[in-house]
């Protein structure tokens, strides 16, 4: 018998009962970046290594060990983009569209060739936002809110913020001599990882998940006492601007984020609900890449969802393990009935965007419809048979709380639905 193929290690087929939580996330997503008018951008899969490596660090994780290269017939050294902030730079220099300030986004897969585990994998995907041209706390204020309205259309509300500043290069770079110091000192209790990244990337260091390394991180120096005035000020106003608006987040000193690209502003959305792997979004300031990769200096912000860990967490969520149930299951008795029915069913349709209505097909006793109805997962049973024709009304039957069921006018039908589709919206 012949070997199956199968799919590549930690890259997974989306199957259609996963899909409804995958389409409830991007629609929940451009719901947010259309209230903010994001504009979106498509840039290609493959770009020349070259680029990753000058934006994301020689010395990161990623660069180092986790890119998919390879030589192209022509002989390019070639990547597939292990994510989307290096092509979004690249795109807009190369087309020109940094000569006013402007608002990106994009979603798809990624690569990486990490080890894959829960919450982990090598295919994955990502919704991501990229600002240029605005060098204030205020942009940055902005991408969070922006984020946060993406968790409260999904009714996602457990996520903590973890902030931190990193300050500007030189400030970075001042930090850093003094942390490699303080490391150095105490070499013998550095693991193995963490002495390699002493010399190439010793901020990672910090990021350290072993949890022999957490009493050296513990007594590590921090960023903040290298700080000047700008970027105290900076993250000062920030602080104060998510505070008013009413955003809570815990400033996390340890966060340094795993590309060299950043500086300033960092950010995570946290889950402790996902283990290991709980951070469902991140991103953070990088007024340096611009100009690192050829266009002119302008100042840059951004961040990404991890699309894989967000399912995770909706498909926890009760009420949407199944996917978007009907609102209304119309049951109609009678051939006249089932005519009227399909009518009023249209009507309601048009006047009621976001209403999920089935209309029941195939005939059968009112039972039998009835069991079907609650079979279906909707809210109300609607019911039209000869008497409520007669007296142009409508029986409606709640299958999924204590409501009373009650026989209404049709001409109030609109109202009565649009107050359902208003209490239990998709996403
Ligand atoms: P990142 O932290 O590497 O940042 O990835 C952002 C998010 O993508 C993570 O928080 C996580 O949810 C998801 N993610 C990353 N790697 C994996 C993986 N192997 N499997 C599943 N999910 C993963 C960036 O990519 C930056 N480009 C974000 C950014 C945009 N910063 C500024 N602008």
């Amino acid at each position: 018998m012949a070997i199956r193929i199968q799919a590549i290690r930690g890259m997974h087929d989306i199957l259609p009962g996963q899909i409804h939580h995958w389409q409830r996330i991007e629609q929940a997503a451009r719901g947010a970046l259309d209230a903010y008018a994001y504009q979106e951008l498509r840039t290609p899969i493959v770009e020349l290594t070259d680029l990753f490596k000058r934006s994301i660090g020689e010395a990161t994780d990623i660069v180092e060990k986790e890119m998919y290269s390879f030589a192209d017939r022509n002989g390019d050294d070639l990547t597939l983009r292990p994510e989307g902030t290096a092509s979004c730079v690249r795109a807009a220099i190369e087309n020109g569209l940094l000569d006013q300030p402007r608002r990106f986004w994009y979603q798809g897969p990624m690569f990486r060739h990490e080890r894959p585990q829960k919450g982990r994998y090598r295919q994955f995907h990502q919704i991501g936002v990229e600002v240029f041209g605005l060098e204030g706390p205020d942009i940055d204020q902005e991408v969070i809110l922006l984020s946060r309205r993406i968790w409260r259309a999904l009714g996602i509300e457990d996520l903590e913020l973890q902030i931190n500043t990193l300050g500007s290069s030189d400030e970075r770079a001042r930090y850093r001599a003094r942390l490699v110091e303080y490391l150095r000192g105490r070499f013998e209790q550095l693991d193995e990882d963490s002495r390699r990244r002493l010399e190439t990337n010793p901020l990672r260091i910090l990021d350290s998940k072993n949890p022999t390394m957490a009493e050296v991180i513990a007594g590590a120096p921090v960023l903040t006492d290298d700080l000047g005035e700008d970027s105290r000020g900076h993250f000062e106003r920030l602080c104060q601007g998510l505070g008013r608006a009413g955003v809570t987040f815990r400033v996390n000193p340890r966060l340094v984020r795993g590309l060299d690209y950043y500086n300033r502003s960092v950010f995570e959305w946290v889950s402790t609900a996902l283990g290991a792997q709980g951070t469902v979004c991140a991103g953070g300031r990088y007024d340096g890449l611009v100009e690192q990769l050829g266009g002119s200096p302008t100042p840059a912000v951004g961040f990404a969802l991890g699309m894989e860990r967000l399912v995770a967490l909706i498909a926890a969520q009760p009420e949407t393990a199944t996917g978007p149930s009907p609102h209304g299951y119309l049951i109609t008795v009678g051939e006249t009935a089932q005519v009227h029915g399909l009518a009023i069913a249209e009507q309601m349709r048009d006047a009621l965007p976001g209403l999920r209505l089935w209309v029941h097909c195939g005939g059968g006793s009112f039972k039998s419809q009835f069991k079907k109805a609650d079979r279906s997962g909707a809210r109300y049973a609607l019911v039209l048979g000869p008497d409520e024709l007669a007296r142009e009304a409508i029986g409606i039957k709640p299958l999924r709380s204590d409501e009373p069921q009650q026989t209404l006018p049709l001409s109030e039908l609109t109202a009565y639905l649009a107050a359902r589709v208003a209490a239990h919206p998709y996403p």
